[in-house]
């Protein structure tokens, strides 16, 4: 039988693409009260709730943010079971809401040693039936449902062997998904175009390219302007949740993100307080920001050679009310030309062979693409992302920089040239 359960307060883990953990954590540094750890795929934070409510308003850089709420020590899989009819899940959710459980298994801290369970739905089984058996303790025999779409309380269960070599003990951390759909999804997207950019990636793209607002920027593969969109928000100092700040505040929406329906948080005045005067602080950022847009005299230019990336483009930035603040026009990028530019950021996304039959043009695409750089956008600064890694090599420009990313699971790079 298990000891001893931890019930955490104050932690959280927000996770982002792979090679944008340095950039999440410098937004997450100047918020109040915290301290922070980074890891590969995301960052841990230490801070009060208010403080992850707000990352869940401002960050461009994370997927998701996580609270954790319990951890305890296991030797076998029936260990979960045991743990879990101990913990009140009533503090946590109702009866009458759904719940679903995802499980990750990692390494040690140290990276020597792999978690010893080999069935991570067994594992997943053990939490369930003792969440459930709890319940029926609590509330006269009935349980909460199972969601495995749409559910209510999105658990995470993380498997962590122990450091000590000799230990056959795992940590099982229990953690909340406070968003439901990822923080990525802005809304501001036509669903039919594909293979966009994630939004926080795109929003890294850009981030890393230096960008302040005052450059000229260009995207001349733009696909349905995704850069383009998270460009305008990063000029005009949009947070990045404003579509989501715009449905709570005026159709009062209070089930937006998962969390806003969880007991921990529905529960605690001082905390509803404190997300009411966030929502308020953050509306007037976007009043702002596109006042801010109204003023800017920089410019940002986006082309694409296909008429359904245009229209995809013109869809996604009329959604996300930012058609007005941009240049749009069918171009091929092989021979685009900007005649009243002579500086700024080029950062594009070129096709890496992600629909059937392209492959075969693809070496063709990143040589002309590359010779037109060099001989009409001197002066410039171009930024290339892609996950066809053997192409880059199609490009006869001199590399300044290669940064390395993941675009889901494809191992891509974001390479920078300098145009002279
Ligand atoms: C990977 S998609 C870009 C996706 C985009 N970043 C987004 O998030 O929606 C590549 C785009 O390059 C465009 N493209 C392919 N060849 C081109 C060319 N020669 N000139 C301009 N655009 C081209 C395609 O039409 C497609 O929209």
């Amino acid at each position: 039988m298990p000891k001893k359960i931890e019930k955490i307060k104050e932690e959280f883990f927000a996770s982002c693409p792979t090679g944008l953990e340095e950039m999440l954590a410098s937004e997450i540094k100047p918020l109040s009260h915290v301290s922070i750890e980074v890891t590969k795929g995301g960052v841990h934070f230490t801070a009060p709730a208010q403080t992850a409510l707000e990352l869940m308003l401002c960050s461009r850089m994370a997927s998701r943010i996580y609270k954790k709420a319990y951890s305890f020590e296991i030797k076998i899989e029936k260990d979960l079971y045991f743990f879990a009819k101990e913990i009140k899940w009533k503090g946590l959710f109702e009866l009458e809401q759904t719940f679903k459980i995802s499980v990750v298994q990692s390494k040690s801290r140290d990276g020597k040693k792999w978690s010893k369970f080999k069935n991570s739905m067994f594992l997943a089984q053990n939490l369930k039936d003792g969440i459930v058996d709890r319940f029926r303790l609590d509330c006269k025999g009935e349980r909460p449902s199972v969601d495995k779409d749409q559910a209510d309380m999105n658990l995470l269960l993380h498997v962590e062997p122990n450091v000590n070599q000799h230990s056959v003990k795992e940590t099982a951390t229990i953690l909340i998904d406070m968003c439901g759909a990822p923080l990525s999804q802005r809304g501001y997207r036509d669903t039919n175009f594909s293979a966009p950019l994630k939004e926080n990636l795109a929003a890294g793209l850009v981030m890393l390219s230096g960008y302040n607002g005052s450059q000229t920027l260009f995207d001349p593969m733009c696909g349905s302007a995704t850069i383009i969109i998270e460009s305008l928000l990063i000029k005009g100092n949009i947070p990045p949740s404003y579509i989501a700040i715009d449905d709570i505040l005026e159709n009062n929406d209070d089930h937006y993100w998962d969390f806003m329906k969880h007991n921990w948080f529905i529960k605690d005045k001082y905390l509803t307080d404190e997300w009411a005067k966030l929502l308020k602080t953050y509306h007037k950022k976007i009043d702002d920001g596109f006042e801010a847009l109204d003023k800017s005299e920089s410019k940002t230019i986006a082309s694409d050679s296909e008429s359904y990336a245009i229209n995809a483009s013109k869809f996604n930035l009329k959604a996300a009310g930012l058609f007005d603040y941009v240049k749009l026009f069918k171009e091929d990028a092989t021979k685009v030309t900007l005649a009243d530019e002579n500086s700024g950021l080029i950062i594009t996304n070129p096709p890496y062979g992600e629909r059937i039959g392209e492959e075969e043009r693809l070496p063709t695409l990143y040589y002309e693409f590359g010779e037109n750089l060099k001989n009409n956008f001197k002066g410039f600064k171009a930024y290339i992302f892609t996950g066809n890694l053997p192409l880059i090599k199609k490009i006869s420009l001199k590399t300044s920089k290669k940064i390395i990313l993941f675009n889901g699971a494809i191992d891509s790079r974001l390479v920078e040239y300098t145009l002279f």
